[in-house]
Formats: structure tokens, sequence, C-alpha cells
């Protein structure tokens, strides 16, 4: 198999939870999740920029997308991708996405702080850990999934930021 229908293949799985792990970034904001209350080492368990709003949105645009890609696969030769592994990918992402922001308040970084790699990773590699629910992705995706994240989520980030719909560019 060529590289390039590898590399295609890879990112296409895993596109749901980058649709998860972005929806917030527009539909975020509101309540936080966490209700402002702090852990009991008397930080913020998670912080002001987890909410019930951006977490929702974002399960809920990675199952449509999931949804999209059922429907999508016959017609153009996928195999794969799923209502079912939708949710779960999206599932994962937004957990992920909750430790490490766990993780940053323990360490004392600010809400919005950088926090390299384990901001650009996270997520993802909580949706691969969730898809042994439904449907994991094979050894070879897997990898390419993990090794592309980083510099597609901090340039996606970054055009994000330029159209002023970040506040922050990683
Ligand atoms: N967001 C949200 N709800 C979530 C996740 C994200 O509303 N569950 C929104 C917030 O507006 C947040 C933005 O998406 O500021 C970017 O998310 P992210 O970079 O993951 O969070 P940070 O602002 O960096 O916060 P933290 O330091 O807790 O990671
Ligand atoms: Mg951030």
């Amino acid at each position: 198999m060529s590289i390039v229908k590898e590399v295609f293949d890879a990112l296409y799985y895993i596109f749901p939870a980058y649709c998860a792990n972005a929806a917030p970034v527009i539909f975020g904001g509101g309540t936080p999740l966490d209700l402002g209350r702090r852990f009991i080492d008397g930080k913020p368990i998670l912080g002001p920029n987890k909410t019930v709003r951006g977490f929702i949105s974002g399960i809920i645009i990675g199952t449509i997308v999931g949804y999209a890609q059922e429907r999508l696969a016959p017609n153009i030769g996928l195999a794969r991708g799923s209502v079912a592994l939708g949710f779960i990918l999206s599932l994962g992402a937004l957990i992920g996405d909750l430790i490490g922001s766990f993780i940053k308040r323990r360490l004392d970084l600010e809400p919005g702080a950088k926090f390299p790699i384990s901001d650009q990773i996270d997520f993802v590699l909580f949706a691969l850990l969730f898809s042994f629910m439904v449907k994991p992705p094979t050894l070879i995706d897997a990898i390419i999934i993990i090794l592309l994240t980083p510099p597609i989520h901090l340039s996606t980030n970054i055009i994000a930021y330029l159209l002023n719909m970040k506040k922050k560019p990683w």
C-alpha cells in the first residue's frame, strides 16, 4: 500500500476525534465542567476553560462526523467509520483533553498556558485507547496518527489563532 494511502486512511480514521477536539473552540464557553470547584490540593479541578458546552458540542460534532463517514464509506470505497466509532473516539478525545487540564492544574499551569506535547497529544492518545471499545486502528495507522497529530494540531491551532477563533496559538 502506498504511503499516501496509508496516511490518508490513518487521518480518516481519527478525523472524528480531531473534529471533537476542535468543536469546543467554536461552541464552548459558559458553565465550567468542574463548576468552579477546587481539588483537595486547593487548586481548580479543571479550570474555567473546560466547559459543559464545549464537552457536549465535541461529542455531538464528532459523532456526526462518524455518521457522515458511515454514510460516505460505501460510495467512495472507504470501509471504516461509524456512528459508534465517531462517538467513542470523541468521548476519548474530550476525556483525554480533560485529563490534560487536570494535570496542568496540579502543576500550577494557568488555564490556557502552554504545555507542550501534552496539549497536542493527550486527546488523541485517549481517543485511541477508547477506540478499543468499538474498533481499534491497525498498528501502522496508530503510529501514523501519533506521529502526525502534534504537527497537525499545532498548525490548525495557529490558523485558528490567526482567524481570531482562539486566544492562544497552541
Ligand atoms: N473548550 C471548552 N470546553 C472544553 C474544552 C475546550 O469550552 N471541554 C474551549 C475553551 O474556550 C478553551 C478552548 O476551547 O479555552 C481551547 O481549549 P484547550 O486549548 O484544550 O484549553 P485551554 O484553554 O488551553 O485550557 P487548559 O489550560 O485547561 O488546557
Ligand atoms: Mg490550550
